[in-house]
């Protein structure tokens, strides 16, 4: 099984709760010092797997391209009719969509009215990996977005809220450029983590943080291998 974790070692971030103190992670020694196939516990039920998935980084490149020649990246509409600056696309057999109406998953894919891409043997593997890597062992995905964000992309703290089994967790693959992760609470207001995930880094978030409010910062201009100047990543969910 590649990409597991032999040694199973973890440590824990948690913001300070008595003193509202918020470790910022993209600059502490503590994270820096994080070895590659190390697990951190960024919060109850929210894992940060560094380097989970560059075993897997060739086949992902494969499937990011056959995905989006059958589905092209595209940016959507927010429901308040601002484009959006990341661009996305989907796979698997619900997709999600942002227009004027509102954010929902559908079957078909709106640009080309064909049902969405199948999800990549590759996408599923990785993730029931990951999930179980966490705790998760009953992960079963059916949805994959996948996200392209140039330089100066970001996405707004948002809760993923739009599944109906909130029980599965949520399992975030970051690819090519680096970029901050917000990795905030509960409520908006509350302060967030900053989190700077690496090309093969998985996040896994469910049970209790399952509906954290969650974000990225602008992407830096910066050139990765895998994707050029892009940053890629994939969210794979249980949607139905
Ligand atoms: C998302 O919340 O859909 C994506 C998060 C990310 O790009 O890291
Ligand atoms: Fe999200």
């Amino acid at each position: 099984m590649a990409g597991g974790f032999p040694k199973r070692s973890s440590r824990s971030a948690r913001p300070d709760a008595l003193s509202g103190r918020v470790p910022r992670l993209d600059s502490s020694p503590a994270q820096l010092a994080l070895a590659p196939d190390e697990r951190l516990e960024l919060y109850a039920g929210a894992f940060l797997l560094r380097g989970f998935a560059l075993p897997d980084e060739a086949r992902l490149r494969a499937d990011v391209a056959v995905v989006s020649a059958a589905a092209p990246f595209r940016h959507m509409q927010t429901p308040g009719g601002f484009r959006m600056s990341v661009a996305m696309t989907n796979c698997g057999s619900l997709g999600w969509v942002s227009d004027p109406g509102g954010y929902r998953y559908s079957e078909l894919d709106p640009d080309t009215g064909r049902s969405w891409p199948a999800l990549p043997h590759a996408f599923a593997s990785l993730a029931l990996r990951a999930a179980a890597a966490a705790g998760f062992l009953e992960f079963e995905p059916d949805a994959c977005l996948v996200n392209r964000y140039e330089p100066g992309a970001r996405l707004t703290l948002h809760q993923d809220k739009d599944e109906r089994d909130f029980a599965q967790p949520i399992v975030s693959v970051s690819l090519g450029v680096p970029a901050v992760f917000l990795f905030g609470g509960l409520k908006r207001k509350e302060r967030p983590l900053r989190l700077m995930l690496m090309h093969g880094d998985v996040v896994v978030f469910g049970g209790p943080s399952r509906l954290r409010y969650h974000g990225v910062a602008p992407l830096k201009p910066a050139q990765h291998p895998f994707a050029g100047q892009h940053r890629i990543n994939l969210t794979l969910r249980r949607a139905s």
